[in-house]
């Protein structure tokens, strides 16, 4: 029996979700593309479903199209985030040329983002426990560096609400971990530093290099940022039984940047 995926987040080519997909079909899982980017939909085969992570129904109605489609769901990986490019209306939208700080955004920015950073991580949790719980299986959250260290006032393309959100991801995980161990479900959070997916490539076209997400990318002890690559690998790993006793863990993906 094929192992059944949930990726939310995965349709934009140089996502981090994509690699993530491309890297559970290599695992031999059925893949459910769960997104807004439907122009990237042809790029799978399996059942891709056009859904708004931020909205609970949306996000019910695409686990329901899973279970008519597969009747199961083995893992579920939240790849939805983000300050900017999270709504249909700015999805396509180049990014903002601020930083958005909690005491100057707007109560509108708040809601948005932390709509798509963590209600649809809890949302989607929500829809697919019940299925999760029936045979066991993995939950991935992802987090961000942003969640421990904050994001530098100034960093242009993200926001304090992000920062927030992404806290809320690691408690959510750690949360859900204890409700869900016995059931054989894990749930772990991997919390990437700075990653050269599309978000980030737009993002230093804006800024350059010096005024990233995160700060500067000569900070960063390894010298370089992450590829999509090593990032998926990391979250791939946590969906199989490789780690099959590790739960409730937050991982850091980051270069050494705690360390700095
Ligand atoms: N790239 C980085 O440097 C970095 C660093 C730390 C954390 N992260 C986190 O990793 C995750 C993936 O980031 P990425 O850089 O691959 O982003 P990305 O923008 O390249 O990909 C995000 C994907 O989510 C989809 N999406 C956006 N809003 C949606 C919504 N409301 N409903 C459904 N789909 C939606 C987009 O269409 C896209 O396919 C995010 O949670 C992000 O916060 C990224």
């Amino acid at each position: 029996m094929k192992r059944v995926a949930i990726v939310t987040g995965a349709a934009k080519p140089e996502s981090i979700g994509f690699a993530v997909a491309r890297g559970l079909i290599e695992e031999g899982c059925e893949v459910v593309v769960a997104d807004l980017y439907t122009e990237g939909f042809s790029a799978f085969k399996g059942l891709c479903v056009k859904t708004d992570a931020s909205d609970q129904s949306s996000v019910e109605t695409m686990v329901k199209k899973t279970i008519e489609a597969h009747a199961r769901i083995d893992i579920l990986v939240n790849c939805v985030g983000g300050s900017w490019g999270i709504t249909e209306q700015d999805l396509r939208s180049p990014p903002r040329a601020t930083f958005l700080g909690l005491a100057n955004c707007e109560l509108s920015d708040w809601r948005t983002i932390l709509g798509a950073n963590l209600d649809s991580a809890f949302y989607c949790c929500r829809a697919a426990t019940p299925y999760l719980k029936k045979q066991g299986g993995a939950i991935v959250n992802i987090s961000s560096i942003a969640a421990r260290k904050g994001i530098p006032p100034g960093a242009l393309g993200s926001s304090g609400p992000y920062a927030v959100a992404k806290a809320g991801i690691m408690a959510l995980t750690r949360q859900l971990a204890l409700e869900l161990g016995g059931f054989g479900v894990r749930v772990n959070c991997v919390a990437p530093g700075v990653v050269a997916s599309g978000r980030l490539n737009q993002v230093f076209q804006l800024s350059g290099k010096d005024r990233g997400p995160e700060g500067p990318v000569s900070q960063i002890p390894m010298g370089r940022v992450g590829t999509v690559a090593e990032t998926a690998a990391l979250i791939v790993a946590l969906c199989t039984d490789d780690t099959a006793y590790m739960t409730g863990v937050m991982v850091d993906v980051n270069g050494a940047s705690y360390a700095a």
